[in-house]
């Protein structure tokens, strides 16, 4: 992060005139302004000289609380031998002060933080050479940094921060060659840093961060070579590029802090870095690096923050990282670590924030994690987690953020959560969490944020969390609560997206659940005293049953069952890929879209798989990779294709997905075997895709769009059970931007909505379109791209001027063949809704087309009165 220059030492009214004070100074009658004469110098002097901030003394409320004085006192002009002139963070206004410059006797001007109007920095002040402290943040400053400013010799303390200045800093600076401060950040500074700065090696501190400039960072660091003072360098924010060099170890034994975070730092951490012994604040955040982090990083023994977050670093995290033992921060989140986290992390004990979200981290929590009482944020958030928490999670006494959501955490909340007395955030969700929430959350009353769902937490909902007067944003749907909703407080506002997913729950009627039963519970209990031996019984025989049904059936299912879980819990790496594809043979290439190749791949376990890799060219989808794949590893239905594993490094990222050994519909519906495909079975594998795009479009806890649904990405598995595959696919290329058009967006011409193809609008209803088109082709055997469709004519107008009287047209004839007389005469009366379903799912405008559970609807109706029929009539139900 940034860093913010905080400079809060003293209060001292300052306004100091050696000799003359102007009369006109005092202009208004406010208590605390000082008209110069009442100040005793030397005593002031004598202050400064106990402050290793030049600035302490000079800082000012001038005018607060009375904001009389609009406007620097023009009286002022008239000091010649005015030395020192501070009015930092008052509320001047109107214009800068450009008669300063007449003040040659000045040494130090401090105008920071008031409200000046827009100007450039007035040339002027290149007239003031004796000036050693010029600090101007936030002044409104334009223009760019002058040529002239070299002229201030004895400059020591430049700072320039916050305002809009533009250009390059001026290649003359380094003629300063008593300047130590050198504080520019957060304008609008670009090119390239002049090489002059090498000469100038009294600096101390350099900001540089929040500006545009640009740069290989390995020629800008040598320029910092002779500058054996240099304490702190800030570069944040800016455009420089290259790797970190070796020498970086070199730079100065007495950097402190050394943050580069925003850059284009790319290559990997050398090792040599550990040779900044001083340091204390690390930050790297946000750039281009790779590789892992280097061992030697444990002998950094000063590190108070290391920031190494939003990069692409892999590998474990360093277990003798704990040997860091003055760590405050640790920020390593949104890299690629794997691996478990370091056993002994517990050994960190003044921890305060403690990130590792957005990794591949997997295996439990260590233990002496939770017994880290200083940590204020703990965010472990999307990873491979697992485990139950320990009752020690107790012991996290400051704790106030805590973020586990998105893991593979299990068993119950733990009841001694209820003594993180300070706790404001708490995320649990997307774990699977089971048992009732602990009575000890009533404890939890400073809660702000609480979020539990997407878990399997049972029970009623407590009434205290009612009565939490913090708690303002409350999330428990996709859990298995059940009984009243609580009414007030929190509840007063919720909306339905927060309590939905809960079977059982009753009251809050404004949002549509249905009212509570008041049932007497004595009567009840009168009831079940007979009723539960029966349940008792008919549970126990039904499940004796099922055992030995299950047991009798098949057995390669749960084998299959367990080696997916199995394989989905350990990380892939690259070479486990290539060894299971041989090196990606062709021989072992499945199909190739758009977005890549698909390979068979053998695991070393044995277990058959789908490999599916993405192309390189799509970057912008590189950067969430892990994350959309987290999110879709979530999606789970038995008509869609599971994604069992990911594997990604800085050049690969591929999907492991289940392996489907019948093909795809396109394949099937186009071959001889296609031709044998019943009006039934057809029916029943666009049946399958219908409730896997309905979950996918309702039932997910976020809406997955397809965007390429089309009859390659319908594949079936040995019991011909249709699977959605590629679902997906654009989140994995577009993030959450839905607006991005790019040629790399998935899409095949036949199957895309107009308005997807044309303006790039995906939504749940361009999925339907392409659903309509996928059921017309099924039930016509005609690809929307067969020869026929030429000019206006498509798929779709065509089966509408056939609709309803002429459909035998256009029917696949093969329906009309296959069986008896009666059973297709039966079976003409079904094509009606069957095709006018296509017809209403492919309609030209999005609002006309249905909703995916509706089509789910639809034809179950259609197929349960089709088997009833066939019953009746006697005909032979296929399947
Ligand atoms: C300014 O005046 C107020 C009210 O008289 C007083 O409370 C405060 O201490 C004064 N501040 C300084 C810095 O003298
Ligand atoms: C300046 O302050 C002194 C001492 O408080 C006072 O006697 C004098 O009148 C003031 N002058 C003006 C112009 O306010
Ligand atoms: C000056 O006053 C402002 C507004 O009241 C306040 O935010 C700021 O912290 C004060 N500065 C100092 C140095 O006390
Ligand atoms: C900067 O100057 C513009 C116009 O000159 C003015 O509107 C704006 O309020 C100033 N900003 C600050 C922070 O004083
Ligand atoms: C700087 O000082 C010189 C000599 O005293 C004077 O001639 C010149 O006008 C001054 N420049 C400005 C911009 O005031
Ligand atoms: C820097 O100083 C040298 C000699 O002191 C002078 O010749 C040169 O012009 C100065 N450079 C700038 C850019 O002012
Ligand atoms: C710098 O680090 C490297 C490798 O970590 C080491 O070999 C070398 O001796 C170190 N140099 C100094 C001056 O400490
Ligand atoms: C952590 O601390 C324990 C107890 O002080 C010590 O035995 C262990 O070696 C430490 N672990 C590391 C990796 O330094
Ligand atoms: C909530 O607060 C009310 C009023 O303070 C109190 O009567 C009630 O018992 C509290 N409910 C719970 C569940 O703590
Ligand atoms: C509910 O919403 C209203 C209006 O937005 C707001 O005034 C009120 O404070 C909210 N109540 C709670 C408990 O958040």
């Amino acid at each position: 992060g940034a860093w913010i220059v905080s400079f809060s030492i003293t209060i001292i009214v300052s306004l100091i005139a050696l000799s003359t004070v102007a009369s006109t100074a005092s202009s208004g009658p406010s208590k605390n302004v000082s008209n110069g004469s009442d100040i005793d110098l030397a005593a002031l002097l004598a202050f400064k000289a106990q402050l290793s901030d030049p600035l302490g003394i000079l800082a000012g409320n001038w005018t607060t609380g009375t904001p009389f004085c609009r406007w620097v006192p023009l009286g002022l002009a008239a000091c010649p031998y005015l030395q020192l002139l501070s009015l930092r963070e008052n509320q001047f206004e109107d214009i800068f002060p450009s008669w300063l410059g007449k003040l040659t006797n000045l040494n130090t001007i401090s105008l920071g933080w008031n409200y000046f109007d827009a100007a450039p920095i007035p040339t002027a002040l290149s007239n003031l050479t004796m000036l050693n402290t010029l600090e101007l943040a936030r002044c409104n400053l334009t223009g760019a940094i002058p040529q002239d400013i070299a002229q201030l010799t004895k400059l020591s303390y430049l700072r320039l921060s916050t305002n809009q200045l533009t250009g390059p800093i001026p290649a003359s600076l380094g003629n300063l060659s008593s300047l130590a401060y050198l504080i520019l950040d957060e304008n609008m500074l670009d090119g390239s840093v002049p090489a002059t700065v090498a000469n100038m090696n009294s600096l101390t501190v350099v900001f540089i961060s929040e500006n545009r400039l640009q740069g290989e960072f390995f020629n800008f660091l040598s320029m910092f070579s002779n500058c054996r003072y240099l304490s702190l360098l800030y570069i944040g924010s800016n455009y420089f590029t290259g790797r970190l060099p070796n020498y970086i170890g070199n730079l100065s034994s007495t950097l402190q802090e050394f943050s580069a975070y925003g850059n284009r730092l790319a290559g990997e951490l050398p090792a040599t870095i550990s040779n900044l012994t001083n340091i204390e604040v690390l930050d790297l955040s946000e750039n281009q690096l790779h590789g892992t982090i280097p061992e030697s990083i444990t002998e950094m023994e000063n590190l108070h923050v290391l920031d190494l977050s939003g990069n692409s670093l892999a590998g474990s995290i360093p277990t003798n990282i704990v040997m860091l033992k003055n760590l405050l921060n640790l920020f390593l989140q949104s890299n690629e670590f794997s691996s478990s986290i370091p056993k002994d992390i517990g050994n960190l004990t003044k921890l305060e924030h403690l990130i590792l979200s957005y990794n591949q981290l997997s295996s439990t929590v260590p233990p002496g994690l939770f017994h880290l009482d200083s940590l204020i944020k703990l965010d472990l958030s999307q990873n491979f987690l697992s485990g139950a928490l320990p009752v020690d999670i107790g012991y996290l006494k400051q704790i106030n953020i805590m973020d586990l959501s998105a893991n593979r955490f299990s068993g119950s909340i733990p009841d001694s959560i209820g003594e993180l007395q300070i706790l404001s955030y708490l995320n649990l969700s997307v774990n699977e969490f089971h048992d009732s929430i602990p009575d000890s959350f009533g404890n939890l009353a400073t809660l702000q944020t609480l979020d539990i769902s997407h878990n399997s937490i049972f029970g009623t909902i407590p009434k205290y969390l009612a009565n939490f007067t913090t708690l303002v944003s409350l999330n428990l749907s996709f859990n298995k609560l059940h009984g009243q909703i609580p009414e007030g407080g929190v509840f007063a506002n919720i909306t339905l997206q927060y309590l939905v997913g809960n079977s059982g729950l009753c009251g809050a009627a404004r949002l549509g659940f249905p009212p509570c039963q008041t049932t007497s519970p004595k009567r009840n209990g009168h009831m079940l005293k007979y009723l539960l031996p029966t349940i008792i019984i008919v549970v126990g025989v039904v499940a004796c049953c099922l055992y030995v049904m299950i047991r009798k059936k098949a057995n390669h299912q749960n084998i299959f069952a367990g080696m997916a879980d199995l394989i989905s819990h350990e990380l892939l790496s690259y070479h486990e890929l290539l060894r299971a594809t041989d090196d990606f043979s062709d021989d072992n290439m499945l199909g190739f879209g758009s977005f890549g190749k698909v390979f068979r791949g053998q695991l070393s376990n044995g277990m058959v798989v789908a490999i599916k890799v993405i192309h390189q060219h799509l970057e912008h989808a590189m950067r969430s990779f892990d994350t959309e794949c987290h999110v879709l590893r979530m999606a789970r239905h038995r008509n869609l294709i599971k994604i069992l594993n990911t594997c990604s490094n800085l050049y690969f990222r591929a999907l492991v997905l289940q392996y489907m050994p019948k093909g795809s519909l396109e394949a099937l519906l186009h071959s001889d075997q296609g031709k044998q495909l019943g009006f039934l079975e057809r029916l029943d594998i666009m049946l399958d895709v219908s409730m896997a795009m309905e979950y996918l479009h309702h039932e997910h806890y976020e809406v997955v769009l397809h965007c390429d649904l089309k009859p390659s990405n319908v594949l079936f598995d040995d019991d011909m059970t249709a699977h959605v595959a590629d679902f997906g696919i654009a989140r994995l290329l577009l993030g959450d931007d839905n607006s991005m058009i790019s040629a790399s967006m998935p899409g095949t011409v036949g199957y895309m909505a107009p308005e997807y193809g044309t303006l790039g609008k995906a939504s749940r209803k361009s999925d339907v379109f392409s659903y309509g088109i996928m059921l017309l082709e099924v039930f016509t055997a005609k690809r929307p791209t067969d020869a026929m469709f030429v000019g206006e004519l498509n798929i779709r107008q065509w089966v509408q001027q056939a609709f309803p009287a002429e459909l035998v047209h256009v029917v696949d004839c093969q329906l009309l063949q296959d069986g008896s007389s009666s059973s297709s005469s039966n079976m003409h009366g079904f094509l009606v809704p069957v095709f006018e379903l296509g017809l209403l799912c492919s309609a030209d405008s999005p609002e006309q087309r249905m909703a995916m559970s509706d089509v789910v609807v639809t034809l179950k109706k259609i197929r349960k009165d089709y088997v009833k029929l066939m019953a009746t009539t006697g005909s032979v139900v296929q399947q």
